[in-house]
C-alpha cells in the first residue's frame, strides 16, 4: 500500500510540474512593431530598431497588429530570401486579417515579410533564444 501511494504522489507531483511548466518559463507577448503594429514603416529600419536590446525566447508570442488588409505577414524559409525580399521563398500561410499571434517555440531566427512592402522595410527577423 505505501508504495502505491508513494507511485500515486510521483505520478501526481509529475504532472503538476508539467503543468507549471508553461508559466515558470515566463514566456512575453510582444506587439510586432510596437505601437504602430504592422504597416509600412516610415523608417525602412523600424522593426530593426524594435527588436533591438530585447531578447526573445522559445514560447514568447507575437501579435500582428494587421488594420489593413493591403498589408500581410508570412514566413520566409532563409535570411537569403529575407534580404532580397523573395517572396517565392514564403512560407504559407499568409495572413492578411488582424488579431492573430504567432508562437515562436524554436530556437532560430525567424524571417517575416510582407509580400507587398517588404523592399519598403516592412519585415523583420526575430531571433529566438532557448531561454
Ligand atoms: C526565391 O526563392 C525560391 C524558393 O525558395 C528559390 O527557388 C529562388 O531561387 C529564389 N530566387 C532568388 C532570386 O533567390
Amino acid at each position: 500500500m505505501a508504495s502505491l501511494r508513494l507511485t500515486f504522489t510521483v505520478v501526481t507531483t509529475i504532472v503538476i510540474a508539467c503543468m507549471h511548466f508553461p508559466t515558470t518559463l515566463a514566456v512575453t507577448s510582444y506587439v510586432v512593431g510596437g505601437a504602430k503594429g504592422w504597416s509600412m514603416p516610415q523608417n525602412p529600419n523600424h522593426y530593426e530598431a524594435w527588436t533591438k536590446g530585447k531578447k526573445f525566447i522559445k514560447g514568447d508570442h507575437f501579435y500582428w497588429v494587421i488594420k489593413e488588409r493591403k498589408y500581410n505577414v508570412g514566413e520566409v524559409s532563409s535570411k537569403e530570401a529575407y534580404d532580397t525580399c523573395n517572396t517565392t521563398a514564403v512560407i504559407p500561410p499568409v495572413f492578411d486579417v488582424d488579431g492573430f499571434f504567432s508562437v515562436l517555440y524554436k530556437v532560430k531566427i525567424y524571417y517575416f515579410i510582407c509580400t507587398i512592402h517588404c523592399s519598403k522595410g516592412m519585415k523583420v527577423a526575430i531571433d529566438i533564444k532557448e531561454s
